[in-house]
């Protein structure tokens, strides 16, 4: 087993470059199934989701040649969807192994594959997707743990989503671009990996329009080629590492960023009394010793992201005073504070709203990361808190996050990763 071990109090100073969005390249890695040439992906992170997912499409037959540690090229023209049973254990593993649902439909018009796994943060179910599938002419049915969808024709149709959905909006793209006419996508995500992907898709030669506002149009292609691709930064790394500088009172230019994504956490920050200068590609963070409480809601893209609220949880037990969350996307995303009230905080949950009654201190203690955002807001509370946090469970961390002790300590930070005896 490893832990890491945090002395804490101790001030980041310095630069990190923020590498690619997870959830971004999640969507783009199984889209790769829809070309019928090779596609080279760059800029993919190097943390473990990304390494099972490709180990997910070799499992199904496409080639997969690392060309360096972040770049793939991604041969996926002898991709069956029969016979998918060598991929199982990891697909129901993963949440983002749902989007092989739009792709192989996509692909084959049949799929029959487990249902996916994730962060245990809610009941997270799928009717928006199947829902979505379904208008596009397939069969859907759930038995014994798996999803199976077939369709003699996917033929495009207009689609209202009842919930704003990341995964619903990104997999009904992926099962829509070749479909027979035009689908329209309402009430869709606008979240930057929504955008990403359809730019992918569109290189490829699909002609997606409006992603990123909440009406999507596909027109539905019979072909999609090779192409090149760049996957955008990660906007919920690079807010983690800006609430490392908050929490730390440090100064951290955050760089290979885009702002504009960051624009709700920096505008709280600011609110917090913390100091942010906005740069073309980067975010210079500069921490204060008397945060302000705050309030957030999280909400869909531009809202304040449901991925960063545990994170600026940890700020808002460092302000004196009362700060309260409303999570209004994950019904489940508080289990974390349990972990978090161990270190010394008043905290107390009523449904979907939590109060944060910070004393301006946190105190390091063992803790147990409980999914992978509150794995990384258990470090932030281990960096500002005084004497020794150590920390369990770091394959949570591990999934979304590179090398996260190595950047902090290029930062400054007292943290090592050691293994222990079981
Ligand atoms: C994605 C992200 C996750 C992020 C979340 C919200 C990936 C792999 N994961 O998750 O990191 O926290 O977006 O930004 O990209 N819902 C339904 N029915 C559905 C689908 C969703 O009721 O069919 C509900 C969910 O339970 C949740 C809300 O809609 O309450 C938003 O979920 P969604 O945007 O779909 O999140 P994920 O795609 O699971």
């Amino acid at each position: 087993m490893e832990k890491l071990i945090i002395k804490g109090r101790k001030s980041l100073k310095g630069e990190i470059v923020i590498a690619g969005a997870k959830n971004a390249a999640l969507g783009i890695l199984p889209a790769c199934i829809l070309s019928d040439e090779i596609c080279r992906i760059e800029n993919l992170p190097d943390i473990i989701d990304i390494k099972n997912y490709i180990s997910i499409l070799r499992c199904l037959g496409a080639e997969v040649t690392y060309t360096s540690d972040r770049c793939v090229e991604i041969d996926a023209q002898r991709i069956g969807c029969d016979d998918t049973s060598a991929a199982n254990e990891e697909i129901r593993n993963m949440r983002a192994s749902y989007y092989l649902i739009g792709a192989l439909l996509g692909k084959c018009k049949y799929v029959n594959i487990p249902l996916p796994g994730g962060c245990d943060i809610g009941t997270r179910p799928i009717d928006q997707h199947i829902k979505g599938f379904r208008a596009l002419g397939a069969e859907v049915s759930i038995e014994n743990g798996k999803v199976k969808a077939k369709a003699k024709e996917l033929k495009g149709a207009t689609i209202f989503l009842d919930v704003v959905s990341v995964g619903a909006t990104i997999n009904i793209m992926l099962a829509a671009v070749k479909a027979k006419g035009i689908t329209t996508i309402e009430n869709a995500a606008k979240e930057p990996h929504v955008v990403d992907i359809a730019n992918f898709l569109n290189l490829m030669g699909a002609q997606i329009k409006g992603a990123g506002t909440e009406v999507i149009r596909i027109n539905g292609v019979e072909t999609l080629r090779k192409c090149d691709y760049m996957v955008i930064p990660d906007q919920i790394v690079a807010g983690t590492y800006m609430l490392a500088s908050a929490v730390t009172c440090g100064d951290v230019l955050v760089k290979n960023i885009i702002p504009k994504h960051m624009e709700s956490l920096s505008a709280k920050l600011l609110e917090m009394g913390v100091s942010i200068t906005e740069y073309d590609d980067a975010i210079r963070v500069v921490g204060t010793k008397s945060p302000k409480p705050a309030n957030i809601k999280t909400a869909p893209y531009p809202g304040f992201p449901t991925d960063l609220q545990q994170p600026m949880a940890v700020l808002m037990c460092l302000a004196k005073g009362v700060s309260t969350i409303n999570e209004n996307v994950f019904e489940s995303r508080f289990k974390y504070l349990d972990e978090i009230r161990k270190m010394g905080v008043e905290i107390s949950v009523n449904g979907r709203t939590s109060l944060i009654i910070g004393n301006g201190k946190l105190s390091g203690c063992p803790l147990k990361a409980t999914d992978l955002r509150a794995g990384a807001a258990m470090v932030l509370a281990g960096l500002a808190a005084d004497g020794v946090t150590e920390i369990t469970d770091l394959h949570h961390i591990d999934r979304g996050y590179e090398d996260m002790e190595g950047n902090l300590r290029a930062l400054g930070a007292d943290i090592k990763r050691i293994t222990i005896e079981e």
